[in-house]
């Protein structure tokens, strides 16, 4: 199977407290960008990848990954659904009839794990992503007062953590994302569009390695998984 991905990278980082976008942070010297690109592009199923930027980048024209051939751009959006409709209307959907979405901030996504996904959505042939359970005890807090009381425990049997890629047929995504937009619906990742217009989505259990750099200490954390991955070859 010949697959494209979406890469939204153009958020601000505002939790990460830099005065770049945390995209363009450098983790031993290459950008969480280029490593997550070249990890996506490296994969044998995975054919080009589509990276949306902000309107006010005028860094990434000066990146190598600028020169490649299969890396396209599209400008993004306020909010991070608006930047993924805006990947989604570049592809051609008769080519590519399934698309991944792969957050710029998650590096250390292995082969291993992206396989699974789209191997797993393939044999169903539904969309899904990967997602990790969730293993500490949950509290709900009451919204009472400027304490915070715990109000309940959370059964966590069936809650888990939505990681990325996300993988869905262009048409269907494209589809439940303009759908839930048009009712105002909260929306912070593909499956939660999906979940909109009634479509199943398979959970597929993978790493919990594939972290969202975040806030500043995720930084040192993603260096170290990075280095463990690339002794263990395990790319
Ligand atoms: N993203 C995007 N367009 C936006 C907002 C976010 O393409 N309008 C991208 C980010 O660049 C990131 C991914 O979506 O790769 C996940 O979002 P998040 O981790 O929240 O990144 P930021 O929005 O940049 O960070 P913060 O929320 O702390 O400002
Ligand atoms: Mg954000």
């Amino acid at each position: 199977s010949h697959l494209v991905v979406i890469v939204p990278a153009a958020g601000i980082g505002k939790r990460m407290k830099m005065q770049q976008p945390k995209q363009y942070l450098m983790i031993k010297n290459q950008t969480i960008l280029e490593h997550t690109v070249h990890r996506l592009l490296s994969h044998p199923n995975i054919v080009k990848v589509i990276i949306v930027i902000s309107p006010d980048d005028d860094f990434f024209a000066t990146t190598d990954l600028a020169k490649l051939d299969n890396v396209n751009t599209v400008v993004g959006g306020k909010e991070r659904v608006d930047s993924v409709l805006a990947g989604l209307k570049s592809i051609n959907k008769e080519e590519y009839p399934w698309v991944l979405v792969h957050d710029a901030a998650r590096p250390c996504v292995s082969h291993h794990d992206i396989s699974a996904l789209i191997e797993q959505c393939q044999i169903a042939n539904t969309g899904g992503l990967l997602a990790t359970p969730i293993r500490d005890t949950i509290k709900r807090s009451t919204r009472l007062s400027d304490q915070n009381l715990v109000l309940e425990t959370v059964d966590r049997d069936q809650l888990w953590h939505a990681l990325t890629p996300q993988m869905y047929p262009t048409e269907k995504l494209l589809f439940a994302i303009e759908t839930a937009l048009t009712k105002n619906a909260i929306i912070t990742d593909e499956a939660s569009a999906i979940e909109h217009i009634g479509v199943e989505s398979l959970l597929v259990e993978g790493s919990s390695d594939n972290l969202k750099i975040t806030r500043p200490d995720d930084l040192q954390l993603a260096e170290y998984i990075l280095s463990k991955q690339q002794q263990q070859k395990f790319k």
